[in-house]
């Protein structure tokens, strides 16, 4: 009989494990002394201006600070301390465009960047405290920007170029950000997407932005509001190249990202500064045993967490060379990828397993095509990676020897929770396996006892937590804090295996993964109940073969109203100009009644029974049990 791919044992190769950053007394290490493990990392990998004198200020929860009163700058640490040193030409950041523009800046050159820009933001009003939001493309100087708000102490706040201009407005009034840096646009399968023009319509209800900066990227014509609007390039050609960086205390706020949860507003999530640098190097150096001639390439867009920690703060920091690509995946052809892989010998390759699915269904004689037997290393991030794509990732794009790092982790966590180290851990497709050295996690039941089958949970707080949601403490303690007490509850269910490994499972509340970007069910029903034929609306997430989750809604419409294809269009494009493209409903199902408890509560997961065609659970505590039966029969002849 054969072994099912989970039950697959890979162990280290024996040439990574001798070579490895982290070797298997970590864990006996950090196990020891957890909050001395924590001590002796920021000693190591932060260089700071003033020491710390606390580890842990654990006085007052859920409000935890992590190395408080140390004082220290993040630019600092991500590119001073390599200027300096003999990494000054060493690259720092390698970037291509879709259309094959090529950028590669020295750690010497990208300070003087980070230098004139903070400078220039100086200029234009940018102060120690404020809020600089930033939408914009993968282009090095969107990693310049967020470098220069870093040394004069603005905490940034990224928005992915793909949302809308609402989405942004809401974002920056939130954020009540004075400054906003943006591009003319950038290109899409070789055409511009004008990120500027979505800008102009956002900035119609944003009070708070007094100066724009636009990067010329795309060459599309854009227009400038008099005043409010200045050239990058104009004002860098302006600005001194030496700007002292603001001494930063540890919990000083670095960055502000927005995320989805369970209600219909997106929360600012909070990152500092201290615990952050240090969690974020930490993971990186161990878990993908970063070395000194790595070519390292993570695929996610800045305007993602990953792309945060991953792409920009814990590789610079850590002095080693990130690559950016800013365009789509299969332009002009689907070995793109590949060919770029090859072309810069990437060593260490992170992506999500949505994209491992698309690669998997082009199939392998994309990669074939290229000699990629440099990457040494592979991760995978943001939503569980079922076993097949696993075996794929790691025969075609790992040469057959590549171990997977699956990190587990969240916008909200800042860094790596979860996950393999490679020298050390033995891997199963499909599981993150142990939590990072140092960070405590449990499975528990509703009571808080620990189990096998449940909630995810982490026990203790970690450096790089998020500290509140932006404005809005009661929310943090709601959201993360009420449900297990003294338990920070993720939002995600989990198992163990026999080994001790944790399988997550995915989310238990009402948020979705779709293509590794979350999205909550109620900011897409608020969406679609916007549409004046739509009386009540329903959001589910149903299992999608690449995108992981795919969008379905249940919608009740208004009296005397009648369904037609022009309304279903309507209403997805409602959803996609609200939110962003990838809100889009894939289905949606006009129904006359949703399932409803007694008290009026939808209940999504006998909808997601009915669209994932499972036998439909319990529905005792339904108000009205025929309401499935009817569902059923809409949702066979709906279109999907
Ligand atoms: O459900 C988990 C899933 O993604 C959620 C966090 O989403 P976000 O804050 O957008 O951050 C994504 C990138 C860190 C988690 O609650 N998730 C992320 N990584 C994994 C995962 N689920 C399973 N395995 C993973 N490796």
């Amino acid at each position: 009989m054969s072994t099912a791919l989970e039950d697959l044992i890979f162990n280290p190769p024996a040439e990574l494990a001798s070579n490895a950053n982290a070797k298997p007394e970590i864990y006996e290490k950090a196990n020891a002394d957890r909050l001395g493990f924590w001590d002796g990392l920021a000693k190591e990998l932060v260089t700071w201006f003033e020491p710390y004198d606390n580890v842990l200020d654990d006085s007052n929860p859920p409000f935890f600070k992590w190395f408080t009163n140390g004082k220290l700058n993040v630019s600092y640490n991500c590119v001073d301390r390599h200027a300096n040193s003999h990494k000054k030409d060493k690259v720092a950041i390698l970037y291509e465009s879709e259309i094959g523009r090529k950028v590669s800046l020295t750690y010497g050159q990208l300070y003087i960047e980070v230098n004139k820009f903070a400078n220039a933001l100086k200029e234009i009003g940018v102060k120690k405290g404020d809020r600089v939001t930033l939408y914009m493309p993968m282009i090095p100087e969107a990693a310049i920007a967020m470098l220069a708000c870093t040394r004069v102490g603005a905490a940034h706040s990224i928005v992915f170029g793909g949302f809308s201009s609402e989405a942004l407005r809401d974002r920056i009034n939130d954020a009540q950000a004075n400054v906003l840096i943006t591009a003319d646009g950038n290109f899409r399968r070789g055409k511009p997407f004008p990120l500027k023009a979505n800008v102009d319509k956002a900035l119609e209800d944003t009070p708070s932005i007094e100066k724009v900066v636009v990067v010329k990227n795309a060459g599309n014509e854009v227009s400038f509001v008099e005043g409010r609007d200045v050239w990058y390039h104009d004002v860098m050609a302006k600005a001194a190249d030496y700007c002292e960086p603001e001494k930063m205390d540890a919990e000083d706020m670095l960055f502000i990202l927005y995320t989805s949860g369970t209600t219909g507003k997106p929360k600012g999530v909070v990152h500092t500064t201290g615990g952050y640098l240090v969690q974020t190097q930490a993971t990186m150096k161990y878990v993908f045993d970063i070395k000194e001639d790595d070519i390292y390439w993570c695929t996610a867009d800045i305007g993602w967490i990953t792309g945060h920690s991953y792409v920009i703060y814990a590789p610079l920091a850590l002095g080693a060379t990130t690559f950016m690509y800013d365009g789509t995946v299969d332009y002009p052809e689907k070995n793109r990828m590949w060919d770029m892989a090859e072309r810069y010998g990437v060593t260490v390759f992170y992506t999500a397993p949505t994209a491992i699915r698309t690669f998997m269904k082009w199939g392998a004689e994309y990669p074939k095509k290229h000699d990629l037997s440099k990457i040494r290393l592979l991760g995978s991030v943001g939503e569980p990676i079922n076993p097949e794509a696993w075996m794929w990732y790691r025969e075609n794009i790992g040469s057959n020897k590549a171990p997977i790092m699956d990190t587990w982790w969240q916008t909200e966590t800042g860094a790596f929770m979860i996950t393999p180290l490679p020298g050390i851990t033995p891997l199963k497709p499909g599981t993150a396996t142990n939590p990072f050295p140092g960070i405590e996690v449990d499975i528990i039941d509703e009571n808080g006892n620990s189990v096998e089958v449940g909630y995810l949970v982490i026990k203790s707080p970690w450096p790089s937590m998020l500290r509140t949601v932006y404005g809005d403490d009661d929310r943090y303690v709601d959201q993360y804090w009420k449900r297990f007490g003294k338990y920070y509850f993720a939002g995600d269910g989990a198992k163990r295996d026999e080994m001790g490994y944790i399988w997550v499972t995915g989310r238990v509340d009402d948020v979705l993964n779709v293509s590794g970007h979350r999205l909550g069910t109620a900011e897409i029903e608020s969406a679609l109940i916007e549409v004046k034929e739509v009386a009540e609306a329903a959001v589910i997430g149903r299992k999608h073969e690449v995108k992981g989750e795919a969008v379905c809604a249940f919608v009740i419409l208004k009296e005397g109203v009648n369904n037609s294809p022009e309304l279903i269009d309507k209403m997805k494009k409602h959803v996609a100009t609200k939110i962003g493209a990838l809100a889009r409903p894939d289905d949606i199902i006009i129904t006359a009644d949703l399932p409803k408890t007694r008290s009026g509560k939808i209940m999504r997961r006998l909808l997601r029974d009915i669209a994932e065609g499972r036998a439909v659970g319990d529905t005792t505590t339904l108000a009205d049990p025929n309401v499935m039966a009817n569902l059923k029969d809409k949702y066979a002849d709906t279109e999907h």
